[in-house]
């Protein structure tokens, strides 16, 4: 299956083993949204070599050995291998690390934003106030470095109310909260107990919005944007938005209900106003900004940023993308994004994650995947917690697979989708059966 037989490599690739045509390029992260990232890179005439830090088993690419955060490795790698011309940094956490700051000042091309413009997601704290200073609408909130005064913040407040860790938790530091007590306890929780470790320094307690949510993302290169299509995903673990939250269970692409009009609006009131301030702020966002958008009527107010792609977003996205993501990339390192022309199919996407029973508490691994050879030729596989097991693969996380389709409505996408992720087994699977459902 791996069109290069290399596995594992430390430090030095060996350039004899490898194909030399094309910019050698590193992915770092290794789950769906990098295996989209990867697919959509090798339609590029221009990418040579594709390695992983660390990939996965089914990604096909050259896998390194080194994590995502193994900041000082992937700088020395890039450093050895000068088959590596581009750096594309996909997870938060490196991010957050500074690893794009690390690769440029060495003179490396990457793609991403400094750890600096990166804070719109490492911190909760310091978007919220990014907020209200540059007047982008969002809930009304109070920050806290101090649980008795989150607490008493609380107590005059109204419910629900929610809850957050100001720092990075997996996704996992959001808490809605009934009431007062609920609210008090999640404090605890995030501030004493240390849930989420040091991202619970400081909570942002925040006002309960409803309506429906988008997530919205764009290409920035410091000075302009180009945006991508809309997407929606579903973080709850099972069908009609119940059980727990997950990493993300599904999405599609585009989001049918939010309309032109809206898209505007959020483009004067939020994007250009979030590109342009982060300028001002001497921090020029390079890389994707995801706006995650709650939107009630014609209201449009931001929930969170996001520095990065999301998962699963991106594996419903990117597939729709038409021009070349490589050229795209070096547009935003470079501060092109103006010159450059950026389409997209005219269809409808959608993804559903095949996962682990018991995720996303606990889950067994090592469990024999079959039927992948049975899926239909215009049906994307996305790999994620998968280990190569001989000719085969065997589960290795949480997340294991992500099957994703378009076609011209979203009723023949969700069908193929689910015509095909069924022919998929191994022991313990699940999936919802309702993704997209809002679509049809
Ligand atoms: P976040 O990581 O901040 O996007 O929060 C994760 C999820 O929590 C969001 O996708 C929403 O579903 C929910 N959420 C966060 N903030 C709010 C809010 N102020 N009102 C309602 N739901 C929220
Ligand atoms: N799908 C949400 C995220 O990537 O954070």
């Amino acid at each position: 299956m791996s069109e290069i037989g290399i596995k594992k490599v430390a430090r030095y690739v060996d350039l004899r083993e490898i194909k030399v045509d094309g910019d050698g390029v590193l992915v770092v992260g290794g789950g769906g949204r990098e295996h989209a990232i990867v697919r959509k890179l090798r339609e590029s005439a221009r990418v040579g070599n594709i390695y992983g830090a660390p990939g996965n088993a089914g990604m096909d690419v050259i896998e390194t050995g080194l994590s995502a955060t193994d900041i000082d490795g992937i700088v020395d790698f890039v450093a050895e291998n000068p088959d590596i011309k581009f750096t594309v940094v996909a997870p938060d956490d490196p991010l957050s690390m500074g690893l794009v700051d690390r690769l440029t000042e060495r003179g490396f091309r990457a793609f991403g934003p400094t750890k600096a413009a990166a804070k719109l997601e490492w911190s909760k704290a310091y978007a919220k106030d990014f907020m209200r200073r540059y007047g982008i609408p969002t809930a009304a909130y109070g920050t806290f470095a101090d649980a008795e005064k989150a607490k008493e913040f609380v107590r005059n407040g109204k419910f629900p109310t929610v809850v957050k860790a100001d720092g990075l938790a997996l996704g996992k530091g959001v808490i809605i909260c009934a009431d007062e007590a609920e609210a008090v306890a999640a404090v605890d929780e995030i501030m004493s107990d240390k849930k989420f470790g040091a991202a619970g320094d400081e909570v942002v307690i925040e006002e309960f919005l409803t309506g429906y949510e988008v997530s919205l993302l764009a290409f920035a290169d410091g000075t302009d944007l180009a945006l991508m299509l809309t997407s929606c995903d579903h973080k709850r673990a099972f069908d009609g938005d119940k059980g727990p939250n997950t990493g993300g269970m599904g999405a599609y692409s585009p989001c049918p209900v939010f309309s032109a009009e809206l898209s505007e609006k959020t483009v004067e009131t939020i994007v250009k106003p979030t590109v342009a301030a982060m300028q001002k702020e001497g921090a020029p966002f390079k890389g994707v900004l995801y706006f995650g958008l709650m939107v009630s009527g014609d209201d449009v107010k931001v929930l969170e940023y996001n520095a990065r792609f999301g998962d699963p977003e991106t594996q419903s996205v990117l597939p729709l993308l038409k021009s070349d993501l490589y050229e795209i990339m070096n547009a935003v390192a470079d501060g092109k994004l103006a010159q450059t022309n950026i389409e997209w199919y005219d269809k409808k996407s959608i993804n559903v994650v095949l996962a682990s029973g018991g995720y996303p508490v606990s889950y067994k691994k090592g469990c024999k995947i079959s039927g992948l050879e049975g899926v239909d030729n215009d049906v994307n596989v996305y790999y994620a917690g998968v280990k190569r097991d001989g000719d085969g693969f065997t589960t290795n996380g949480g997340r294991v697979l992500c099957v994703q389709a378009m076609a011209d409505d979203f009723a023949a996408a969700r069908k193929k989708v689910y015509d095909n992720i069924q022919k998929i087994k191994f022991d313990g699977s699940f999936y919802r059966k309702d993704i997209g459902g809002k679509t049809v």
